[in-house]
């Protein structure tokens, strides 16, 4: 809380420090930067939704199930910037920050996870920038997922701009427990008894979904192999 109230202090300071002037144009540069965010969201989201049509076509079956897009709250940005003690400007925001722009795609198997992530790396227009594969080495917590920070160009009226934006593919199995798992994180006030205990119970929950995220793949490679 006080770690807070110190934040929201040193905000103030910030914008009461600042001219008019100058707050317009931190406050137009920040949509322009928060606009090319948004719009690499789009290609992102777009590039996922074509590999999705063209694999249905060709195999009869989707292995996209949905995908949610989110931008950083100006909020979430600013308190990130706290956080890692690095200036709230737009040219640090760009440096440092790699999940302002976020697609989700959750996917029916655990291989096409894997299969879209190649997909997508393989364009000649996304650069990698890094991969962090949870699904291989869990966090101690159990949270699973396969997490790529890539940058793509937007092509604007007179330039081309190359934008970070985070992809976290996982499967529906996935998606269920970190929901879940980040909605019970908030409630702080348990005992340490409980919350020990809860944090073992989801750990098994953890590895539950794991279990039946192998055990789904198993069976539609059985399936797939009658095809063959
Ligand atoms: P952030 O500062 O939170 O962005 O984390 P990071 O830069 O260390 O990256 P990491 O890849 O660990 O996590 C990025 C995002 O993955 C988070 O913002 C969450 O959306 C998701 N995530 C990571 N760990 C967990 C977890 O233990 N539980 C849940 N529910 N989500 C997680
Ligand atoms: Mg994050």
């Amino acid at each position: 809380m006080v770690k807070n109230m110190d934040r929201k202090q040193q905000f103030i300071d910030f914008i009461s420090e600042r001219s008019d002037a100058e707050l317009k144009e931190m406050t137009d540069n920040m949509k322009i930067l928060m606009s090319y965010y948004r719009c690499a969201m789009f290609e992102i989201e777009t590039k996922f939704r074509v590999l999705n049509e063209q694999f249905s076509i060709e195999h009869e079956r989707n292995p996209i199930e949905s995908i949610k897009t989110r931008l950083k709250s100006l909020e979430s940005i600013r308190e990130k910037t706290v956080r890692k003690e690095i200036p709230f400007t737009v040219q640090s925001i760009e440096d440092n920050l790699s999940d302002i722009a976020g697609v989700r795609v959750i996917c029916s198997f655990i291989d096409d996870i894997y299969m879209l992530a190649d997909c997508l790396t393989s364009q000649d227009d996304v650069r990698l920038i890094c991969t962090k594969d949870y699904i291989k080495d869990p966090k101690p917590n159990g949270y699973r997922s396969l997490h790529l920070i890539v940058e793509i160009p937007i092509f604007l009226r007179n330039e081309k701009r190359f934008v970070k934006v985070e992809v976290q593919l996982r499967t529906i199995a996935m998606e269920t427990w970190a929901r879940l798992e980040h909605r019970m994180r908030y409630k702080k006030n348990l005992s340490k008894d409980l919350l020990k205990q809860t944090e073992n119970e989801l750990l098994e929950c953890a590895e539950l979904s794991n279990t039946l995220d192998l055990k789904m793949q198993d069976i539609r490679n059985k399936i797939e192999g009658e095809y063959i």
